[in-house]
């Protein structure tokens, strides 16, 4: 009976968290806390919490008795998010899978902002109480790193019932393209439309960063509906979709080498700003050409010089190297040659060259020489036939042979040419055919 009861205990447990959690997830977040200036601050600066996502406010039914004994019950956030951005299936692994999202909190605290561009949204005076309440940003990445999610919510103070206020999301979080391909870095936000924060506008900000250099890419003040800022030729937002959809994403007309680097995409309500970051790699590879096009006519045991070149591509790691590939079809890598270092073009682009001194001693009769470059944009080869002239370059000890031949030839022609002495003319010239019949015999 204790049995039995335990089992319909557990199966009664997991079709209540079944069908109280729907498709959207308990997460797991990091809550970090605030630094208290001046003090020391004991026990580690982050709390293990638990956010209970729900699309309707009506769904959180003491859920905290399920909760984990290791997370502290003030960490329990029970939070109403009626877009069910934070329902997405990509926040939602399965049951027991190590893959689990990242997910940090932090407590906010509601400014107006400082930025000339969102300045404007905060003039109207607000509600000092609605911005009285207990905010927090979290920041989750899904468990396949494609998506980046920033969230903020709010809670009547004291409580532990947040409502989403503003979410922003990006798809991709990285995104790879060929030089001169078009580009779209998705950012799309959702705001609380009952909240008094969305009433007055809103503001739009790209940023771009590369190894500490930043700027400004484009600003949008979507009060006035204008682009207060465009610091980049060809980029540019869909207005329709942003108004429509809060669709914020960045479109890049044709993608240069300058634009690889981290896109942060910023929100702003009035007091609250959300932002998301990307990164975009141009990524192009070389294109391969070998010099001389065909090769030369050689004799086998020479050494070929054979020059390849690499251009246009970018970003810099390429593996520039060499094969040979024979008549019965073995293949032979022949090392990279000696790489020149690297030159950047106008566009960005990179060139590189190898030079490769090719001993044709073992090669066999033909073949095929290959330039490979392999490259992050895909790997690429360019080949070259190769044709010998089967005759080798004499040794000393064959010379010194061909030498002796000779001096016997010279003794047999002498030889003969005593006793036809006083013939005719026609006799001589048998005999000299007959010693390039000689010849051909011995040296083949
Ligand atoms: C956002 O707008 C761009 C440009 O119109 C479009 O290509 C993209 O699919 C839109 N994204 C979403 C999520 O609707």
């Amino acid at each position: 009976f204790f049995l039995l009861c335990t089992l319909v205990k557990i199966a009664t447990l997991l079709f209540v968290y079944g069908s109280a959690h729907g498709s959207c997830p308990v997460l797991e977040c990091w809550f970090m806390k605030e630094k208290v200036s001046g003090g020391l601050s004991g026990g580690p600066n982050q709390d293990k919490s638990l956010l209970y996502v729900h699309k309707h406010a009506d769904s959180h039914r003491a859920e905290s008795h399920d909760a984990p004994l290791e997370v502290n019950p003030d960490r329990l956030y029970f939070v109403t998010d009626p877009a069910a951005t934070l329902c997405h299936r990509s926040l939602n692994p399965r049951r027991g899978s190590s893959n689990k999202p990242m997910c940090e909190i932090n407590p906010l605290h509601p400014q107006p902002s400082t930025l000339e561009l969102a300045v404007p949204l905060t003039e109207p005076a607000l509600s000092p109480i609605y911005l009285h309440a207990d905010w927090l940003s979290t920041a989750l990445q899904s468990f396949d790193k494609t998506m980046s999610i920033s969230a903020i919510t709010r809670a009547p103070t004291g409580t532990k019932e947040h409502d989403v206020i503003l979410t922003l999301t990006t798809k991709t979080v990285l995104v790879q393209s060929r030089l001169g391909a078009p580009v779209l870095l998705d950012c799309s936000f959702w705001a609380d439309p009952s909240s008094p924060l969305t009433g007055t506008g809103f503001a739009v900000e790209w940023r771009y960063q590369f190894r500490g250099d930043g700027r400004l890419v484009l600003a949008y003040d979507g009060k006035s509906d204008r682009l207060s800022h465009t610091g980049e030729e060809g980029a540019t937002l869909d207005f329709e979709a942003l108004h429509g959809r809060g669709n914020a994403s960045l479109i890049l007309q044709e993608a240069k080498v300058h634009h690889s680097g981290i896109y942060i995409c910023s929100v702003y309500l009035p007091y609250l700003q959300a932002q998301v970051a990307m990164e975009l790699q141009v990524v192009e590879p070389p294109s391969l050409s070998i010099h001389p096009s065909p090769l030369p006519l050689t004799a086998q045991g020479q050494t070929i010089n054979i020059q390849c070149e690499a251009s246009g591509f970018a970003p810099l790691s390429l593996d520039l190297h060499w094969e040979f590939k024979g008549a019965d079809g073995n293949t032979k890598v022949l090392g990279s040659g000696s790489l020149s270092s690297h030159r950047q073009l106008w566009d960005g682009t990179y060139t590189q060259s190898s030079r490769l001194e090719l001993d044709t001693a073992d090669l066999g009769r033909a073949g095929e020489v290959a330039c490979v470059g392999v490259h992050p944009g895909g790997t690429r080869r360019v080949s070259v036939e190769i044709n010998l002239i089967g005759f080798s370059s004499p040794s000393i000890e064959d010379s010194m042979a061909m030498v002796g031949v000779a001096l016997v030839l010279y003794g047999l022609i002498k030889l003969v040419s005593w006793s036809f002495s006083g013939s005719g003319n026609n006799k001589t010239s048998i005999m000299w055919n007959g010693g390039k019949e000689k010849w051909r015999f011995l040296c083949g």
